[in-house]
């Protein structure tokens, strides 16, 4: 395969030194670009639809590479793979199941899936995007962790704050809920393997709905199925951790994560200090900033957040995705300070570009 022209954000993935801190968004392809806007517009069809149309989502995911970002996230949804374990689902406008998932017996109904057959048109699209690419920019995978999609099964929506039937499964009857989260992982840890066989240079494990949790919860329901799904993936690609607003960082660095993205409840420094070298660290610019600030304030603290990272085994990224009423101009700007004022950095410190 063509080896990547812009290898710095797997660089940094690999907790290496480069020459510029590597910087792309979560939920960079959609929701704030004007030009996301006009693709919907044009192919005027409902969002399950154009995620199964491969043309569109390469389309959609190579948006951003305009923008200047270093990696280019493949346009889905991470509810793609429940479709085929036989719950389906429509965009209405936020995620609707068919069939929510209440008892042991919905469970026990679940399938496993055969993501070749069942989910091809996520293979054609990362093929599709690659070969746009011809190596300038490296691929990143990912896929809902099995928590978080568990709870949009058993709520048969998005989950909120405040999931009841979530919780009261989990208080009542922990061995069905086990029963999914096994069930999850097996098809998540198929779904990412295929991703990286079709050619993703990195994956991203998304538990968006960590941050209602309680420690307790965090470590029984989500850590223990993190781990088994990154012991079962190849050590050839980075993996990255998404736990949204997690603090604990020892825990979330045992998951056999290579990566540890965090948000606002922790300061990067510290974060490093505790960490040591033994990850890599992505993130961790407010996105609230991003979609309330200035420019000004946004350029602000991506300097800010760079100069906390450090130039060894840093991704800049945001706290959490990019937020629906963000202005593209602070999205633009956010990228481009990036760029500036890593390269003033190196300028400055022309030694550390021996290392690189
Ligand atoms: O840039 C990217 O990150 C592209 C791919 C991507 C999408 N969804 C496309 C999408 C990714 C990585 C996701 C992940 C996702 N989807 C998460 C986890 C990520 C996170 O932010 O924590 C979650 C919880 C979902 C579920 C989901 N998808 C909801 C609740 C909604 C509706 C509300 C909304 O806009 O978030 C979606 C729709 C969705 N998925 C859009 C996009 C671009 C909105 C597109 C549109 O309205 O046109």
């Amino acid at each position: 395969m063509t080896p990547v022209k812009n290898n710095l954000l797997l660089r940094a993935l690999r907790n290496e030194t480069t020459s510029r801190t590597p910087v792309w968004m979560m939920r960079q392809a959609g929701r704030t670009d004007p030009m996301y806007r006009e693709l919907r517009q044009r192919v005027d069809l409902p969002l399950e639809a154009m995620f199964r149309d491969s043309d569109i989502s390469v389309e959609a995911s190579l948006l951003p590479k305009r923008i200047g970002v270093d990696g280019i996230i493949i346009f889905q949804d991470i509810l793609t793979p429940l479709t085929p374990i036989g719950a389906d689902f429509l965009f209405r406008p936020g995620p609707q199941l068919k069939t929510p998932i209440r008892c042991e017996t919905d469970i026990e109904k679940l399938r496993p899936i055969d993501p070749a057959d069942d989910l091809a048109h996520v293979g054609r699209t990362i093929r599709g995007v690659r070969a746009a690419l011809d190596g300038d920019l490296p691929v990143i995978g990912f896929a809902g962790a099995p928590l978080t999609l568990a709870m949009f099964l058993i709520e048969g929506k998005s989950p909120g704050r405040n999931p009841e039937r979530v919780f009261s499964m989990m208080r009542d009857k922990p061995a069905s809920m086990h029963k999914l989260l096994s069930k999850l992982a097996d098809m998540t840890v198929a779904y990412l393997r295929y991703q990286i066989e079709e050619g993703v240079q990195t994956v991203q494990l998304f538990e968006s709905m960590a941050d209602i949790i309680t420690t307790e919860q965090y470590a029984t329901f989500a850590h223990r199925y993190h781990e088994r799904i990154f012991a079962a993936l190849s050590n050839d690609v980075p993996k990255i951790l998404f736990a949204k607003e997690r603090s604990e960082m020892n825990l979330l660095a045992s998951s056999g994560a290579d990566v540890i993205s965090i948000g606002n409840c922790v300061d990067l420094r510290e974060c490093r200090a505790t960490l040591g070298d033994r990850v890599a660290i992505q993130g961790n610019v407010d996105n609230q900033i991003v979609a309330t600030g200035s420019t000004d304030d946004v350029r602000r603290a991506v300097r800010e957040c760079i100069d906390a990272g450090g130039s060894t085994g840093h991704v800049l990224n945001l706290s959490h995705g990019l937020l629906q009423n963000t202005p593209f101009e602070n999205v633009q700007a956010f990228v481009d300070e990036a760029h500036r004022y890593s390269a003033a950095q190196t300028e400055s410190a022309p030694e550390r570009s021996a290392t690189t």
